[in-house]
């Protein structure tokens, strides 16, 4: 069982308030955010800046005692996420990265030789979607009414087509939905194609198992990134086979790419160096270490534990909202702390605005980042049109949602807190008004933004 005051100990951002429109009185921010990022815990925050402060240096080649322990400590990155994953040492490399982006486009990069297309969840985020589209030819396999994907459209998608690769997120950043990654791997490897799992939505929530490359259902490119598993911006990672990463030119050529090079010729090195030109971001990596060691120490099965019972006890208590929506019809099992819904027809960001402003809730709205699946989900046949308008420089409102996204630290009174404020703005019952930003204060009263 997860230990919530420990755990909320550990989260300097549980204690922010906000002075909120209409009170006089600081509220405490309740962060509902956490599937755009995470905040870093105290123990991956002192980790981080001890490097920084005591031994900041470049890694790898340098024989002073910094650089000797920085190479060492960043080394052991790459142990601690082969562990976490459950991945084997032999056959594959993890490439360490900026961010999910990039190491979903290195993967679109890597493949982009190989015979076939790449088949697409509709689920995706743009991330996982736009990279291969520019890699090659692509094809979209479908959902169903509830969210869910069409494992049916999937196969027959595999079946009529010469398909090298299947991107599919292991999680929904709008639904939750968590997809079965190693039936869709199963599948995949059953018609000739690999599988590449965005893994951004899991990393901090579920365990991971990538399982040995000789099961059919193992999961061949996995991305994730540390700012959204409790680690600070800037780290993330790309899991892959050597057949495939040590096959294909430097994702970025130059400096520690290489074994040797000569005035007219050049050898690189396996990876993971071969697709890690420049200086690395050291700090960052080993932040992320220190955040999964937590993660791990916390139990993966203590977090999913909590985050159902959390996500249980949200989905029953929005029915009292009127006129609410939910996105998606997913039980808590089945799905991340992820809830995303519009209330009748108030624009979601007039709802994200008022929740901020009257409630210090920080919730995310728009899209996110995952347009044909919002499109699907709000049941809109109107992406093309919407395309011809945004190219005529219009400007409008594309519709969109409101998400909630659970973490760690969320506790059954902050899912109150939220229900009671979208009930009075159900009932519209408001303070403020909103077509001007209404002014909001921090808890000393500094004025961050004015009307
Ligand atoms: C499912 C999913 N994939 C990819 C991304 C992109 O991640 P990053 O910002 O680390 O590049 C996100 C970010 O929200 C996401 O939710």
């Amino acid at each position: 069982m997860l230990d919530i005051n420990y755990i909320r100990e550990e989260f300097p951002i549980t204690k922010k308030c906000f002075q909120v429109y209409g009170s006089t009185e600081p509220k405490n921010l309740i962060y509902l955010d956490h599937g755009a990022s995470t905040h870093p815990c105290s123990t991956v925050l002192n980790k981080y800046i001890d490097f920084i402060k005591n031994y900041y240096s470049n890694v790898h080649r340098g024989k002073h005692y910094l650089s000797m322990i920085s190479t060492e400590l960043f080394d052991r990155v790459y142990e601690t996420i082969f562990n976490f994953i459950n991945a084997s040492k032999p056959d594959n490399a993890i490439v360490l990265t900026a961010n999910t982006t990039s190491a979903l486009d290195m993967t679109a990069w890597l493949m982009k030789d190989h015979d076939g297309i790449t088949l697409i969840s509709l689920m995706e985020h743009h991330s996982n979607d736009l990279p291969h589209r520019h890699r090659g030819e692509t094809m979209h396999f479908g959902v169903n009414k509830d969210g869910s994907l069409d494992l049916d459209d999937l196969e027959a998608k595999l079946k009529n087509n010469k398909v090298k690769l299947v991107a599919v997120t292991g999680a929904s950043n709008v639904t939750g939905y968590i997809n079965d990654i190693h039936k869709i791997a199963e599948l995949a490897h059953k018609h000739g194609a690999r599988i590449l799992v965005d893994a951004a939505q899991l990393l901090a929530h579920r365990q991971i198992d990538v399982k040995p490359n000789d099961d059919p259902q193992h999961i061949d490119f996995l991305a994730a990134a540390g700012h959204k598993a409790y680690a600070p911006f800037g780290s993330a990672f790309l899991f892959g086979p050597r057949d495939v990463l040590d096959r294909v030119q430097p994702y970025t050529p130059g400096g520690g790419t290489v074994l040797f090079v000569s005035e007219h010729d050049y050898i690189y090195a396996s990876s993971p160096d071969r697709h890690q030109g420049g200086t690395p971001n050291i700090a960052g990596a080993i932040a992320l270490a220190e955040s999964l060691n937590f993660l791990s120490k916390a139990g993966l099965d203590n977090i999913r534990q909590h985050e159902v019972e959390l996500t249980e006890y949200a989905l029953n208590r929005l029915k009292e909202v009127p006129e609410i929506n939910l996105l998606g019809d997913i039980a808590a099992e089945d799905r991340l702390g992820v809830i995303t819904f519009n209330i009748g027809e108030l624009s979601n960001g007039l709802v994200a605005d008022i929740l901020n402003h009257e409630a210090a809730i920080a919730t995310r709205n728009g899209r996110f980042c995952a347009h044909p699946y919002l499109s699907f989900l709000l049941g809109r046949d109107d992406s093309e049109q919407i395309i011809t308008r945004l190219r005529s420089g219009e400007k409008f409102d594309i519709g969109g949602a409101v998400r909630i996204s659970f973490g760690i630290f969320n506790t059954e009174s902050e899912v109150d807190d939220v229900v009671e404020n979208l009930k009075m703005i159900a009932n519209r019952k408001w303070k403020a008004k909103y077509d001007n930003d209404a002014a909001y204060f921090d808890c000393k009263g500094v004025q961050l933004s004015a009307s």
